[in-house]
């Protein structure tokens, strides 16, 4: 196999933070054990996110220098708009600053109390978006999903029988259906072009509007060429053509495969909500040609949202995060399999058997990541999820992971390779790391805010 290398040169760089153990000590006490806390300019390898974190190239920084600021009617809108349109052909394009304020527009404007939105899974915005307004965000991807060893090569596939089931149980319920495509929650795992095609012939016979959570709509296409059968021959362009043809709008974030660091949208097909949208849009975000967004940010969106399917970006994009999860499993730690498309996600409590979730083993994982190597990620786990029930007690999380999400085209094959061995490092002497108390836990998203201290 010869190597994937990366498939572009660089033109700007920025110094890496290098910071001795004591430095990094100082830093994350002063957050309370909270790797939210601790500055940039104190991690090294920064994976806590592939969100906003791209680097443009050349064609987007030159769409930037020509951007039309004017307030309305701006040019870059009309190119922004024809960019979407070529890929996604719905008929309104609603540019918003970032993918969840497209989410709360479109749920503003389509939940109240007692409806009901089916997804594969819903990211935690989109699912807070739909809970604010009264509703309830229904997760229907499929058992293999709910199981991180599993090799199914479709992981964020719907359960099509149960999807049909509350279809016909609660059809008035349902103002729209959705599919996260990659399906982040669930391990930034692919949704097929088959159970898309099946998605889209339920919703549509019910006469329901589907709708894709598209954010990592160019990752998803690649992973459909590459491991369902009869898609090798197609470019990603014809798949993702395919893929928003069998829906009827989307929400995007473009801080993901639009290679940009602010910006996203609302498409629809449906002109009376889209309407709707823009009174919306004027309300809360800005004027329908600009939305939330700099013409500039509109500009390289344009040009990031075709660069991003790109098959030698999309084949060395894939390659690298199957290259990092190859190399912490060859260090002898488990990754969710198979490994996703934005991320690799580390299992903890395999690594740490020791330390019982109410002690949280990823936080525990992600911390010494961070004070041995400057490597900042993210726990998925019983920080994120567990909760604290009326009797006191505490119900965990149904995984304990780690997230490594990786930038876009941002960090080498060698800032791979030292992550995997200082990774090895902390794994090697994993029986030694410590479980953490939550000191201050806020009400709400306690991983964001919240305190650690180390148990005994
Ligand atoms: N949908 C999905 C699948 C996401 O992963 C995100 C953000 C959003 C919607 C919301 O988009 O941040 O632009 O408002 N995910 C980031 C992450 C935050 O780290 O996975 P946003």
């Amino acid at each position: 196999m010869p190597v994937i290398f990366e498939p572009f040169k660089i033109k700007v760089v920025e110094p890496l933070a290098l910071l001795t153990r004591q430095e990094r000590e100082l830093h994350l006490r002063a957050a309370g054990g909270n790797l939210f806390g601790v500055p940039a300019e104190a991690v090294t390898f920064d994976f806590l996110t592939d969100s906003g974190q791209a680097a443009m190239s050349t064609e987007q920084w030159s769409a930037v220098m020509r951007a039309d600021e004017s307030y309305a009617g701006s040019r870059s809108f009309k190119r922004f708009e024809a960019s979407v349109r070529e890929l996604c052909g719905y008929r309104n394009i609603i540019p918003t600053h970032q993918g969840r304020a497209a989410e709360r527009i479109l749920f503003s404007l389509t939940v109240s109390k007692g409806k009901l939105i089916p997804s594969n899974c819903h990211f935690d915005t989109t699912r807070a978006n739909i809970e604010y307004g009264g509703g309830e965000a229904l997760d229907l991807v499929i058992d293999e999903a709910r199981d991180p060893q599993h090799p199914h090569p479709f992981k964020g596939n719907i359960d099509l029988q149960k999807l049909e089931r509350v279809v016909r149980e609660r059809r008035a319920d349902i103002p729209l259906g959705m599919v996260t495509i990659t399906n982040n929650t669930a391990g930034g795992q692919p949704v097929s072009l088959e159970n898309l095609r099946g998605i889209s012939r339920i919703l549509r016979a019910a006469g329901i509007p589907f709708l894709l959570d598209a954010c990592r709509f160019a990752e998803n296409c690649w992973f459909i060429r590459e491991r369902e059968p009869g898609q090798a021959q197609r470019t990603p362009h014809e798949i993702a053509r395919e893929v928003f043809s069998l829906a009827d709008g989307c929400t995007v974030s473009g801080k993901k495969d639009a290679l940009v660091n602010m910006g996203g949208f609302l498409a629809l097909d449906d002109d009376e909500l889209a309407l709707r949208a823009r009174n919306l849009l004027i309300l809360t975000e800005g004027f329908p040609t600009y939305g939330g967004c700099s013409a500039r940010d509109l500009e390289a969106m344009a040009v990031g949202l075709h660069e991003s399917l790109d098959p030698h970006y999309l084949e060395y994009r894939a390659r690298s995060t199957a290259y990092l999860a190859q190399g912490l499993n060859r260090a002898g730690i488990r990754t969710v399999q198979p490994p996703g498309g934005h991320a690799v996600y580390i299992d903890a409590h395999a690594l740490l058997p020791h330390i019982p979730a109410e002690q949280f083993p990823g936080q525990a994982l992600a911390i010494e990541l961070y004070l041995h190597g400057g490597i900042r990620s993210c726990e998925i786990g019983s920080v994120m999820f567990g909760k604290l029930t009326p009797d006191g007690s505490f119900a965990p999380a149904r995984n304990e992971l780690v997230r490594l999400a990786i930038p876009r085209r941002v960090y080498t094959q060698s800032h791979i390779d030292r992550v995997i061995e200082l990774a090895g490092e902390v794994a090697a002497r994993a029986s030694s790391l410590r479980g953490l108390r939550m000191s201050y836990r806020p009400e709400f998203l306690p991983h964001f805010t919240g305190r650690f201290e180390s148990v005994g």
